[in-house]
């Protein structure tokens, strides 16, 4: 392609590091997309012929379909999809081929399509994440009155219910899609026809293409235009988020489904055997969730630190911006519909998590919330009171719920009655009727809201 100032082919090894057609070829729809609104715009300012650009656009369809149907002969000679696209256009329409070329440069033709690809990738990413919010939504109001254990520090604290807990994850994947969206609506610049770096002396069009390529409007610098790569950053960074949650359920689950917890089930489907222990059930696709997350937040780091030392403009590092992306939206796509599957799969035991719930002096801070309440004491004094309560129940093995109330009167003689009722973990939770709280009816309302929301507006 720059034959002109060569006098001999490259070394076998700079051609192999050079070389990124070997992943790059995934951009072709977008190069040609991209290549078709640019001709069209070279012919509407007049820059080349109508009938050029009528034999180069057939001739890019033409491309389109040998690349579509597997018959296209990628060459790394060619370095990239942008070269191998335009050799084969060559040979399709002859010299004209040529004139495509004109007023741009590889340096804002990788821009573009790379811009479009992350754009389209990041709108099926909003597809998926909006089915897992349905199938999570979903099985937060069949349990919504499901108690189970709340933790912290990964011990009993309080009881919640399990929709409750499940529909932390809608709100967390809820903010995700913002992330996205707003990646979204920052990368929708079209930075074609920026050309090299310095824009171009031809009478071109950017809004013009722009339009055609479904962008808001032209970049407005040539030179951040071919160097920035912020889009991919932000879009790697809302990534890492959602896999980093993804990852913190996919952990409670490796837990849950595991012996000891007992509060999850998942079928054969999302189930593995051991090749030598006849008993294991191994939850495999949650723990590859888990592990995945490390490779998405790595090309997140990755390309950070490929992008921090470059002056501007454009340097050839910057190829280095693409397989960590290809890798990480696979591998997040991947992540959601596993964890799709699984929520749909998953049975709880809701007798063991109920079970689990009312151990462990869960309802401790119900004693203290009713000496408050009744007795006017103040908070820290009702923690000591529970306390003793507490400390009187583990020398005896018993859990609260088996407290009498002549126990609760040794401790102090105010105790009545309905202090003994508060120490179901039903009561408790419903007691937490504050907004936000675990009460069973506001976990309803809420996974309701977001049902409803989900349905109608398929962007959420
Ligand atoms: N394959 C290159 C990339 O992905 C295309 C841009 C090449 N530009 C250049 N000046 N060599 O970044």
């Amino acid at each position: 392609m720059w034959g002109g100032r060569f006098e001999s082919a490259p070394d076998a090894i700079m051609e192999e590091i050079n070389a990124s057609i070997g992943f790059d070829q995934a951009l072709f729809r977008q190069d040609i997309a991209a290549s078709k609104a640019h001709v069209a715009m070279l012919a509407a300012r007049g820059v080349v012929s109508s009938t050029d650009a009528e034999a180069i656009s057939a001739g890019l369809d033409q491309v389109l379909g040998e690349i579509e149907s597997g018959g296209f002969n990628f060459s790394r000679a060619l370095e990239d999809i942008h070269m191998n696209v335009e050799s084969r256009l060559s040979e399709i329409v002859g010299p004209a081929a040529g004139r495509l070329h004109t007023a741009r440069s590889r340096n804002d033709q990788v821009a573009v399509d790379f811009r479009l690809w992350v754009r389209d990738a990041v709108d099926q990413l909003d597809g998926q994440l909006r089915d897992l919010q349905l199938a999570l939504a979903e099985t937060a109001l069949a349990h919504a009155g499901s108690v189970m254990p709340g933790f912290t520090h990964l011990q009993p604290a309080q009881p919640v219910t399990f929709g409750h807990h499940l529909l932390a994850y809608v709100e967390m994947l809820g903010r995700d899609r913002g992330r996205f969206r707003d990646a979204r609506a920052r990368m929708n610049e079209c930075p074609l026809g920026s050309a090299a770096l310095a824009g171009t002396s031809f009478q071109i069009d950017r809004a013009m293409t722009a339009s055609a390529l479904g962008f808001d409007r032209p970049t407005a610098n040539s030179l951040d235009s071919v160097s920035d790569r912020d889009f991919a950053l932000e879009t790697l960074s809302a990534i890492a988020i959602c896999a980093t949650h993804l990852s913190r359920f996919a952990e409670e689950i490796v837990l849950w489904t595991g012996p000891f917890f007992g509060f999850l089930r998942l079928s054969d489907k999302f189930s593995t055997g051991s090749s030598i222990m006849p008993q294991k059930r191994n939850p495999d696709a949650a723990e590859l969730v888990r592990g995945k997350t490390g490779r998405m937040i790595g090309a997140l780091n990755g390309l950070l630190i490929v992008m921090k030392g470059l002056p501007l403009a454009y340097s050839k590092d910057m190829q280095e911006d693409k397989e960590g992306v290809f890798d990480a939206v696979h591998s997040l796509s991947l992540c959601l519909a596993a964890v799709s599957g699984m929520v749909r799969d998953m049975t709880p035991d809701v007798e063991r998590m109920r079970a689990a719930a009312s151990s462990g002096y869960s309802t401790a801070t119900d004693i203290a919330d009713w000496l408050v309440r009744r007795l006017g004491m103040p908070f820290r004094q009702a923690h000591h009171v529970t306390g003793r309560i507490v400390a009187l129940a583990a020398s005896r093995g018993a859990e609260l719920e088996q407290l009498s109330l002549e126990d609760l009167r040794t401790i102090d003689p105010a105790f009545e009655q309905d202090a003994l009722d508060i120490l179901a973990v039903e009561k408790s939770v419903a007691s937490r009727t504050s907004f936000g709280g675990t009460a069973p009816r506001n976990v309803e309302t809420q996974a309701e809201a977001w049902l409803a929301r989900l349905r109608d507006d398929r962007r959420g």
